[in-house]
């Protein structure tokens, strides 16, 4: 049993742009330059650290964009169940805690069981492989650590994951389709060489059931950020059928 339904997301609310940005001056440079091509946004570590986060938070809603706020909270039960609690009062579609302790994600989702918003464990970043996990303490490959997360999410009541577009199918077979599927970790054209090292291409996010995908630096970095988005819209759109 899940939580909640999924958001109903419209298609061009399935691409998420990383807004990892240092000031609000620059977040409303990209959210102007991007327009109609993007409609979700994630805001993360780095702007938090500029002291203008809720305003950008704000500013978004205002734009009527959704927001994913990515901070990723780890910290025992009760701390993570107050600062989901808070959060929920404000408009936030999606929120991320780590996928790691059960009771810390029993926690979260109680204190969420009055929003909209919905919860996603982080399971392994997409930034890590195998070595990384050995020389954490954990043994197994990626897929199947994520997988465990993943179960371990669902029967906290947490409504999905994040995990890289490699764990989508087994977790959508594993889960069903009631549970939300979040993908960072996208290179559009392939692997970059920077430091994602467990990356997929959009239409393979999609056909393995991801529900939405999280996109920063292949955006942020092409000539044309703009015609970059509308591009992965179109490759969404063609995926999904539509
Ligand atoms: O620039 P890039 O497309 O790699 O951005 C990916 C974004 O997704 C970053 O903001 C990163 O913090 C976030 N993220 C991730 N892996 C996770 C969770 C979040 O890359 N497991």
């Amino acid at each position: 049993m899940n939580a909640r339904p999924p958001l109903a997301l419209a298609t061009d609310e399935r691409l998420i742009f990383a807004l990892d940005v240092p000031g609000r001056a620059q977040a409303l440079e990209w959210i102007d330059r991007l327009g109609d091509s993007v409609r979700f946004y994630k805001i993360g570590m780095e702007l938090l650290a500029s002291g203008e986060y809720f305003q950008v938070l704000d500013d978004l809603a205002a734009r009527n964009k959704r927001v994913f706020v990515d901070l990723k909270f780890f910290d025992i039960p009760a701390t993570v169940a107050g600062v989901v609690r808070g959060l929920g009062r404000w408009p936030v579609s999606y929120c991320t805690i780590h996928g790691w302790h059960p009771a810390m994600m029993q926690a979260a989702a109680e204190a969420n069981a009055g929003s909209d918003m919905r919860l996603l464990a982080v399971t392994v970043l997409t930034s890590m492989d195998a070595g990384d996990l050995r020389s954490m303490g954990i043994a197994g490959e990626p897929e199947a650590v994520v997988l465990e997360r993943a179960r371990a999410a669902q029967a906290a009541r947490i409504d999905g994951v994040i995990c890289s577009g490699l764990e989508a199918g087994p977790i959508r077979r594993a889960l069903g389709g009631g549970f939300s599927i979040v993908c960072p970790g996208i290179r559009p054209g392939g692997p970059a060489g920077d430091d994602q090292k467990r990356s997929v291409g959009v239409a393979q996010a999609f056909a393995d059931g991801a529900d939405a995908i999280v996109v920063g630096r292949p955006i942020r970095r092409a000539d044309d950020p703009r015609a970059a988005a509308q591009a992965i819209q179109h490759e969404i759109a063609v995926a999904l059928g539509q």
